[in-house]
């Protein structure tokens, strides 16, 4: 029963994108639940626009998180926790003393590369209660052509966590599909390439 949290300590780094999308994957192999534990309930918001039986359950966790985990762990195989921006967020805090993974999104810029390092801090004080939880960074949205994509891999390898080899492109999929409260996955051919990268993803950093 992996519980996976998207962590950042900035506004805007993909947390509820990467959610969204690893949750509606992870779902097509057993069941699956986003637990919104950030305060601006933008996947519960999501979840209310997909106005659709078979998108991912979203379950209100900002209050009371560790009982909202205990109770979805019985019921479905993967749980995905979005945070909110902050690593000093009590529901922060309280994700990654509950996850097995904490996955990192960071864009590339200088400015998220620098607010990961009070990650790598908070994550190492989870470690204390919470021994078995591994932190990947994911890098989101990568412009390969781009010189600043590039130095971001060697900025990053100075943290001591790892980066997933996956990275995220910027693609339009993720922003247009969000709208209509759906996913890269269920866009056909225009979130083909996007829906790979998130398998991708998944299959190098979820243990099964
Ligand atoms: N790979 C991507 N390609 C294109 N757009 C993206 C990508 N990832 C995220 N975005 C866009 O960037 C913006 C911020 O993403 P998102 O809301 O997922 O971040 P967040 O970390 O959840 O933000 P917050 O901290 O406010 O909760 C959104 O407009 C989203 O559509
Ligand atoms: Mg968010």
């Amino acid at each position: 029963m992996p519980v996976i949290a998207l962590v950042s300590n900035k506004g805007g780094a993909g947390k509820t994108t990467l959610c969204v999308n690893l949750a509606t994957a992870l779902a097509r192999r057993g069941t699956a639940v986003i637990l919104d534990a950030d305060p601006q309930r933008s996947s519960l918001q999501w979840r209310a626009i997909a106005d659709r039986d078979d998108a991912v359950a979203v379950v209100d966790a900002v209050d009371g998180l560790a009982d909202a985990v205990r109770a979805a762990a019985r019921r479905h195989a993967h749980l995905v926790i979005d945070c909110p921006p902050s690593v000093q967020a009590p529901q922060t805090r309280e994700a990654l003393g509950l996850s097995d993974l904490a996955l990192i999104p960071v864009q590339p810029s200088p400015l998220d590369l620098w607010a990961s390092v009070h990650i790598e801090r908070e994550v190492e004080t989870a470690r204390e209660r919470n021994p078995g939880l591994r932190a990947v960074l994911v890098i989101n949205q990568l412009e390969p052509r781009t010189r600043l994509s590039q130095l971001m891999r060697q900025g990053l390898a100075e943290l001591s966590l790892p980066v997933a080899e996956t990275a995220i492109r910027r693609r339009m999929a993720y922003r247009s599909s969000v709208l209509e409260g759906r996913t890269v996955l269920d866009q056909g051919g225009r979130g083909a390439a996007a829906a790979e990268e998130i398998r991708q993803l998944i299959r190098e950093v979820v243990r099964q």
